[in-house]
């Protein structure tokens, strides 16, 4: 017994030692209060602590924009997971220099009130990081694992400009770019993941990108990316890009930046999109998809309403590869509704002839996508005029499945004057407006 004893306090003892010679300077941890017994503690939505009872972690700021503090950051995601809370505090900024595995995570809240700011180092970074064969994706840290909240008023800050600069010129899909930019926020093999309140800011590329994740939800956030040079702008910083998810939320989110709005990609299910205002951007796109031969890619389920978009390039889109040599798959089950436009070059676009595959091409190489069950409700408001008086072009691919296209109260006017034109190519049935060919 006596020997029991000692054995446990002497484990006891080193194991406080070692935690404690563990802790970064400057660093603490609050353990959580201690529940009383005749209480029942209130749980989260996943059935775990509320902030208040969990424990609370944090650690130095950083002193200027090249102090690094991932060794630190890293030390204080795992004091925090299972259960804690890990504080960004307010004013302070958090200098990140160091690619991160934030792959195993279990039951953990970030509350970044500060700034996370990644360091523009764009030799370290095109160096070390994560990378992902869709579109050749490469990211800072990647989050997965199960039970993650990520809140608070604060940002996380991409440094972008300075990718923005050397990237001027050149282009994503260009076959033989090697400049490679990293994502600002990637979760792979997550579920159930909540981010509110945060702020994006110049990311270097896209702003999110969401993989093999299970219920994602983003409410209250804001995303910007805007270059100080008017010779360098942002590049395909889309707000958000997902491949094979399900069950992906966004709601109340303001996205301004100079790419998609929302896209989802390959394999994505049950999306809800609600209270999104987007400016300058490419809008919000479903796909494109069917892009690689022999592979299967889906988008099914989603409803989005209540979209404003401005000042931008689209803004209802469905985009499916075809022509030689590409995938197949489905988008099925889409709806837009309450959907207000200002100043966009094409308001309402279905393509399943993507990309720029002509007519006669489209017809002897028709898309393997089939298309069905696309609703536009209550699209309102003015196109920039760019297409004239067209205001909606909706071309299937001739001999491709594309039916229970429907649009219902379209009113938008454009600034070229004149009736405005819904142009309606090789789509079979009735799709509740009047439209013409290209050819009429
Ligand atoms: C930034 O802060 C670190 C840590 O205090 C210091 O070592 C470094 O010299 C500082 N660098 C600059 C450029 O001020
Ligand atoms: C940038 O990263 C490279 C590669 O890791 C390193 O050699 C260099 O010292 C870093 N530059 C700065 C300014 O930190
Ligand atoms: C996904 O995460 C779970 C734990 O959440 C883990 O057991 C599994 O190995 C991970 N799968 C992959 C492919 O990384
Ligand atoms: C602006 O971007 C251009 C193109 O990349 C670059 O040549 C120039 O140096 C940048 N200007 C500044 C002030 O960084
Ligand atoms: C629609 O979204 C905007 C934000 O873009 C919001 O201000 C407005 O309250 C929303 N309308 C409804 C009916 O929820
Ligand atoms: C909207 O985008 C335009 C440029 O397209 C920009 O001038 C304006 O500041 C943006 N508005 C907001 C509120 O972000
Ligand atoms: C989409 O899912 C299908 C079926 O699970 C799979 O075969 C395909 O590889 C996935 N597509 C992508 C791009 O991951
Ligand atoms: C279509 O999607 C909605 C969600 O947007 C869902 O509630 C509904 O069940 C789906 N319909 C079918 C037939 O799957
Ligand atoms: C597309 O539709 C055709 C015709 O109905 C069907 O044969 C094919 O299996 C469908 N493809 C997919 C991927 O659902
Ligand atoms: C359509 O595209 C094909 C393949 O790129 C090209 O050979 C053909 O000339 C084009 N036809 C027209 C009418 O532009
Ligand atoms: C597709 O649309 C074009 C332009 O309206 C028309 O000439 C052609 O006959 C249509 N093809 C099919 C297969 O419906």
């Amino acid at each position: 017994m006596k020997l029991l004893i000692i054995v446990f306090a002497f484990a006891f003892l080193s194991s406080a030692v070692s935690i404690e010679r563990l802790i970064p300077a400057g660093a603490s941890v609050v353990e959580a209060p201690s529940p009383s017994l005749n209480k029942r503690w209130a749980k989260d939505k996943w059935g775990n602590g509320l902030e208040s009872q969990r424990r609370a972690v944090t650690i130095r700021a950083s002193k200027n924009d090249t102090d690094d503090v991932a060794d630190d950051f890293l030390w204080a995601m795992r004091r925090a997971n299972k259960g804690g809370l890990f504080h960004l505090e307010k004013g302070k900024t958090y200098v990140i220099g160091k690619k991160l595995d934030l792959s195993w995570l279990n039951d953990i809240y970030v509350k970044l009130d500060g700034e996370i700011k990644f360091t523009n180092n764009i030799t370290y970074w095109q160096s070390d990081y994560f990378y992902y064969p869709f579109q050749k994706s490469i990211t800072f840290w990647v989050w997965g694992g199960k039970n993650i909240k990520l809140y608070g008023s604060g940002t996380l800050n991409g440094n972008g400009q300075a990718w923005y600069d050397a990237f001027a010129g050149k282009q994503i899909l260009d076959p033989g770019n090697t400049f490679l930019r990293p994502i600002l926020f990637l979760t792979d093999n997550a579920t159930n993941v909540e981010v509110e309140g945060i702020k994006f800011l110049n990311s270097p590329c896209w702003n999110t990108f969401l993989v093999r994740t299970k219920d994602i939800t983003f409410d209250h956030c804001r995303f910007d990316a805007v270059s100080t040079n008017v010779s360098s702008r942002p590049a395909n910083t889309d707000g958000f890009d997902s491949l094979n998810v399900d069950g992906l939320t966004v709601t109340n989110t303001e996205v301004n930046v100079g790419d998609d709005c929302f896209s989802p990609k390959p394999n994505t299910t049950n999306i809800l999109v609600k209270n999104l205002w987007c400016n300058g951007t490419h809008g919000v796109s479903m796909g494109s998809i069917g892009q690689y031969p022999g592979v299967l890619d889906f988008i099914s389920n989603a409803w989005l309403e209540n979209i404003t978009l401005l000042n931008g390039q689209n803004g209802a889109r469905l985009k499916a590869w075809a022509g030689e040599n590409v995938g197949y798959g489905y988008i099925t089950n889409i709806t837009y509704k309450d959907v207000h436009v200002e100043n966009t070059d094409h308001p309402i676009v279905l393509d399943q002839c993507y990309f720029n595959i002509n007519e006669t091409a489209c017809a002897q190489y028709p898309s393997n996508v089939n298309i069905s069950d696309v609703r536009f409700i209550n699209v309102h408001g003015t196109s920039s005029g760019l297409e004239g008086r067209v205001v909606a072009d909706l071309t299937c691919s001739p001999g491709a499945t594309c039916e229970g296209i429907h649009l219902e109260d379209i009113d938008i006017t454009s600034p070229a004057g004149g009736p405005p034109v819904i142009v309606c190519n090789n789509i079979s049935g009735d799709i509740g407006v009047e439209c013409v060919s290209d050819e009429e």
